[in-house]
């Protein structure tokens, strides 16, 4: 349908029709309109696996849905660093929709992790905007291939569950800009999302799903967005305001309240008719964006899509700790395996993401069923505490008995949820007793973690090994079996910091604020941003994660192409020098030291999963673009790159660089300032063009330095002219009048700033 087409169908709906279709028929459709060919669609939770509910609506997961595939959680998933494979979930899932008649598939969830307590942080990706912004643009990508909308979520500043639908976070622009509105702006430019979710919360004080600023200036003027935005489940306050704002779709229904006062705000003059025009335009693209002229072709392949879910499980999964050759475990040997996790997986968490699972196999029974030498010994009991104390002694006999033990453990279910926060870090004190007394009695013990989100882990130094599944989706079973017994090559990396303590979190001390002021004080200091710049210890960094095989880097090297979209280009050579093929994550790095800009030591900004047979090398090339270099300037509201030397390095975690080059930029246009007599002798002498203005300034403040000091003795060359400038570097021009101890007037000095900003008017882009 052009878009002449759709002002057609609007001019021939009544003033209610157009109203009626800026909310939902129920909890999950959209309304139709039959008497113009108006169809409705329905909507579905997402993000991993389609909780597709045909009675009995909700938004917590508490009712049944179809019987369907759990994939990996957004927390596992992301550490496959896999684009491709985010790719083919996203095509899967979009795959399961057309089969099952669901038009929008509410997802990819793509909240920065602020803190490890946030209750959905298993939904998430990363802490790192530039890695989830990839990967979800992907997953986007896949879904949409298959006439699906993704419904983006949840845009903006919804980092906590604590009193989500109230509280608001406050931060800085440059806060906004560089760590949690980049990961939305990548998918939009990338992926063309056809739809994004405005959340609960507020920032800085105004509801989301009522800022014009970032609903229409932002998200449409500056990322270019041409889809629908869609209310969280119960998210609006104000309906007209959030209209006027550019929120085209209530989800779900209002039961016509809402219809009512947009129809009253329009009868009545204040609100312009050509905003629900414009609205109801929008909708209706929606929907033929998303009309695949139905469901008959697709079949959703429950089996088939179970073991995809399986292979993903397997890429993502990181081995944390492996000392001593401890895994892969020989199947030969007998094993004791430990913990209720391994007899009934921890694989999913609780909310809207919910998924009736299809079939969901244990470790242990997958063991069982190979024919390994295996025993089993519960450990513990999340829902029967008082069996611990039996069931530990059980499990330490077990495990002295065995050639080694794999403890499966974690956080139990009701520990994370939509709809509330976590209250600490630690894992519950039976699971630590546990591993910490089958490692004294057993020297060979796996610890296989499942939860999601990072954990306190006292007991790490008496372990030999520590696989991290997270919430590895139904077929996570599968995945562990293979990698504990090596017929599969542990390949992901962890997208997010595990810290030593929950206190080591940059937001421990404001998380989750006060009543509904969440204060984001932190900053830009978000995950490893903060922690490599501390030079702080951490249990795990960011992008760590071990395999079978070893890797070894190459230089990296680096040319300037002079193309107009790219900074620079960077090759490396990686080889597999082990005697198993594996795969290995090739991350980039960014940073600068010693600017004027406080930044973090580096950020990432490119990363590359490669698959190497044993000996073989391949090289990597990435391409960095100005915004790789870039800050984001309040002052002059714009992205803004600082002359001087950056180091550009490729590393194994955030915290281990393996080779790396400097890149001295030019920089950026200076800002748009203008000088004043509070403006600082060092504001004048750092730009070239002034310099030489405010030289003789300089000169005659060293003959009084040096007349007062030496009463003249030694010559005004003793006294070097940097030390002079070093000394008055950040001394207002006013203050000269006093403390210059040469003769100045006013005058002088206000002629002084009018040339100062004459120059600096002729260097303005554009001048
Ligand atoms: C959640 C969304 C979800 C929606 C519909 C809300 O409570 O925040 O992520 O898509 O419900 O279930």
């Amino acid at each position: 349908m052009g878009e002449e087409k759709y002002r057609d169908v609007i001019r021939r709906m009544t003033l209610e029709e157009k109203a009626g279709l800026c909310s939902g028929e129920d909890y999950w459709h959209t309304k139709a309109i039959e008497r113009l060919g108006i169809r409705a669609i329905m909507m579905a939770d997402g993000p991993n696996g389609l909780r597709k509910q045909d009675e009995k609506a909700d938004h917590l997961g508490i009712n049944e849905s179809i019987r369907a595939v759990c994939f990996p959680l957004g927390c596992l998933a992301a550490c496959s660093f896999d684009r491709e494979l985010m790719y083919e979930m996203g095509r899967t899932l979009g795959r399961e929709c057309r089969a099952e008649g669901v038009s929008v598939l509410l997802g990819p969830a793509i909240n920065m992790k602020r803190s490890p307590l946030c209750g959905r942080n298993f939904e998430y990706l990363s802490e790192d905007p530039f890695l989830a912004g990839e990967l979800a643009a992907a997953w986007v990508q896949g879904l949409q291939s298959q006439g699906v909308s993704a419904c983006v979520k949840h845009y903006l500043g919804n980092y906590q569950e604590h009193r989500r639908m109230t509280s608001s976070s406050q931060m800085d622009e440059r806060t906004l800009r560089e760590i949690y509105l980049p990961a939305f702006e990548r998918v939009v430019k990338k992926a063309k999302p056809w739809a994004v979710m405005s959340s609960y919360n507020r920032v800085n004080g105004e509801y989301v799903a009522e800022s014009y600023h970032f609903l229409t200036e932002v998200l449409r003027e500056q990322w270019g967005f041409d889809g629908v935005v869609i209310s969280d489940w119960g998210g609006v306050a104000d309906r007209v305001t959030g209209l006027r704002a550019g929120l085209e779709l209530e989800m779900p229904t209002s039961h016509g309240y809402n219809d009512r006062l947009i129809l009253e705000a329009v009868q009545e003059g204040s609100l312009p008719e050509e905003v629900l025009d414009q609205a109801v335009e929008r909708i209706l693209k929606l929907l033929e964006r998303t009309d695949t002229g139905g469901r008959s072709e697709a079949f959703f392949d429950r089996e088939a899509d179970h073991d995809i879910a399986a292979r993903m499980a397997e890429q993502s999964i990181v081995l944390l700790k492996n000392e001593d050759g401890a895994l892969p475990l020989k199947k030969e040997d007998p094993i004791a395996l430990i913990g209720a996790y391994g007899e009934k997986p921890r694989y999913q968490g609780g909310g809207s993401g919910h998924i009736n699972s299809f079939f969901a196999p244990g470790a242990c029974e997958i063991v069982g069923k190979l024919g390994y030498p295996v025993t089993f010994a519960a450990g513990f009991s999340d829902t029967e505490p008082g069996d611990n104390q039996k069931l530990l002694e059980e499990a330490v006999e077990a495990a002295g008995k065995a050639r080694a033990a794999v403890i499966f453990a974690g956080l139990p279910e009701e520990w994370e949820s939509e709809g509330y926060d976590r209250a600490g870090m630690a894992m519950p004190d039976y699971q630590n007793e546990l591993i910490r007394q089958v490692a004294m009695r057993q020297p060979n013990t796996v610890v296989v973690l499942a939860g999601g989100a990072p954990v306190e882990m006292p007991w790490e130094p008496l372990v030999k090994a520590v696989l991290m599944t997270y919430l590895g989706g139904e077929a996570v079973g599968e995945a562990v079996v293979r990698i504990l017994y090596g017929q599969g090559n542990p390949s992901g990396r962890l997208a997010e910091t595990f810290p030593m303590k929950l206190q080591d979190n940059p937001s421990y001390l404001f998380y989750p604020g006060e009543g509904d002021r969440a204060e984001y004080r932190e900053g830009i200091f978000v995950g490893y941003r903060y922690y490599t710049t501390k030079e702080m210890a951490v249990r795990y960094p960011f992008g760590w994660g071990l395999s079978y095989t070893t890797f070894s880097y190459g230089p990296l090297s680096l040319e300037q192409t002079g193309r107009e979209d790219e900074v620079c280009r960077l090759k490396v050579e990686v080889t597999n020098t082990g005697d198993r093929a594996g795969s290995e994550v090739v991350q980039l790095y960014v940073g600068r030291r010693g600017g004027e800009v406080l930044r973090p030591l580096r950020e990432l900004r490119g990363f590359e999963k490669i698959w190497l047979e044993p000996g073989e090398t391949k090289a990597v090339t990435f391409s960095l673009d100005e915004r790789a270099f870039a800050y984001f300037d309040e002052e002059a509201g714009d992205w803004r790159i600082e002359a001087g030397a950056y180091e550009i390095a490729v590393g194994t975690s955030a915290r281990d660089m393996v080779s790396g080059v400097k890149l001295s930029l030019k920089g950026s246009a200076p800002k748009a300032r203008r000088c004043t007599l509070n403006s600082t002798l060092g504001d004048l002498t750092a730009n070239e063009q002034s310099r030489p203005l405010v030289q003789p300034l300089m000169e005659r403040y060293r003959e009084s330095l040096h007349r007062m000091e030496t009463g003249g003795k030694v010559s005004c060359e003793a006294v070097p002219l940097q030390m002079v400038e070093s000394m008055v570097r950040y001394m207002p021009l006013r203050a000269l009048l006093s403390l210059g101890g040469f003769p100045i007037s006013r005058k002088e000095l206000l002629e002084l700033v009018d040339r100062v900003n004459e120059v600096w008017e002729s260097q303005r882009p554009g001048a």
